[in-house]
């Protein structure tokens, strides 16, 4: 019945990282001990966490963006901001007035119409972007995929962990391990390899900021303090306007001193916003800075030279930037996947500890 097997076959277990704006797949090759993290037929290693229904077709990803103009009621986003949540009356109220569909009661279902009107679940949602990555991994690879490793945030609690197994399942995976985002990153360097600690993890995505410290105990991470705030990048867009207002375009190196000076002053509050949680985590987990090993930056805003500079003052050492910041996830998730499929040796087959009796502290 099943013909698609090729030279892959030894992959069976995929990494799945299902953001709240973007979701990844990686798998783990065991011959050449490196992750791959599977594009799509345009060559993108990600895909927008949307989900878009019409009266015909239900779509995932980049072309389910292309009609969140035109049908934005039935474009779903940020799901992942309700799967397995319980949500008063009230706070779903106010979540609904701040997207263009409308999350329905009692719980937090999406309500589509189209030409008929029905709900679907958050984990439907991301049921439909993982049977989408479940899709590229099988076309890359040439084989059936119905294993996977798949990340949460750490702050998730058991239920919100069972509803992303849940999508899983509808997307027809079995899903061997849930693990923690920023175990995960910590992964993707090599940290469950190498002597060290005391890890700290800045994760700096959309508009979120989560920090974490993780303990490492004989080969096992264990998540020792998390704390969180919302952030907004500002972007001195205004800047184009004044350059041309010149009537002569500056030299490039100038713009670009100009435009990072002006960026870092429009954010200078956002940066002193992103050492509040650092400081808690620190103080939570009985830490000294100088006790932090290493320091681990995920989300595509941990690109910011000032963040990196910040970072890298307060502490007094570099922070750990090789790995591309958005793919830092699903990188050490798909490492685990490889650990899950037996191609790794059984000594690191088990890498995180559940702590269930954390909290996470929020400054907003
Ligand atoms: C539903 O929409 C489709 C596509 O636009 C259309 O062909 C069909 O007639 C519609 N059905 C009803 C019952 O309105
Ligand atoms: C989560 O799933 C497990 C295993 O199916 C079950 O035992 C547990 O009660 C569930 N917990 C919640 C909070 O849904
Ligand atoms: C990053 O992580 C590796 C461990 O894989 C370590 O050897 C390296 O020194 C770290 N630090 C920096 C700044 O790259």
């Amino acid at each position: 019945k099943n013909s698609a097997k090729g030279n892959n076959s030894t992959i069976t277990v995929i990494g799945l990282d299902l953001g709240t704006t973007f979701c990844s797949v990686g798998v783990f090759h065991p011959g050449s001990g490196e992750v791959e993290v599977i594009a799509d037929e345009e060559g993108r290693k990600s895909i927008p966490s949307a989900v878009s229904f019409t009266n015909t077709a239900v779509l995932a990803g980049h072309e389910a963006v292309d009609l969140a103009d035109t049908n934005p009621q039935n474009t779903i986003y940020d799901a992942k901001r309700f799967i397995g949540k319980i949500f008063e009356p009230e706070v779903l109220e106010t979540e609904s007035a701040r997207y263009p569909f409308k999350v329905g009661h009692p719980g937090a279902e999406f309500v589509i119409s189209t030409n008929h009107t029905f709900t679907v679940s958050p984990e439907f949602i991301g049921s439909r972007l993982l049977l989408k990555m479940r899709k590229m991994a099988e076309r890359q690879l040439g084989v059936l995929v119905n294993k996977a490793v798949i990340s949460v945030p750490a702050e998730f609690d058991e239920r919100q962990r069972n509803y992303t197994v849940r999508a899983a399942n509808l997307a027809g995976l079995e899903v061997l391990r849930v693990i923690n985002e920023p175990t995960a990153a910590a992964m993707a360097y090599g940290l469950h390899k190498v002597d060290v600690f005391n890890v700290l993890v800045v994760d700096l995505g959309g508009g979120t900021l989560d920090v974490s410290l993780l303990n490492k105990q004989g080969g096992m991470f264990l998540t020792r303090a998390m704390a969180g705030n919302v952030v907004t990048i500002r972007v001195p867009l205004h800047l184009h306007t004044l350059d041309s207002s010149e009537g002569s375009t500056p030299p490039v190196l100038f713009q670009a001193v100009i435009t990072r000076k002006l960026f870092e002053e429009l954010n200078e509050d956002l940066f002193q916003k992103i050492l509040a949680p650092v400081e808690t985590v620190l103080a939570e987990g009985h830490l000294e800075k100088e006790e932090v090993d290493e320091i681990v930056l995920v989300g595509g805003s941990t690109r910011i030279p000032r963040i990196r500079r910040l970072i890298r003052e307060y502490f007094g050492k570099d922070p750990n930037t090789s790995v591309d910041p958005d793919l830092a996830v699903v990188t050490g998730v798909a490492i685990q996947a490889g650990i899950m499929g037996g191609s790794w040796p059984l000594q690191v087959s088990a890498l995180e500890i559940p702590n269930r009796h954390l909290r996470k502290t929020n400054f907003s």
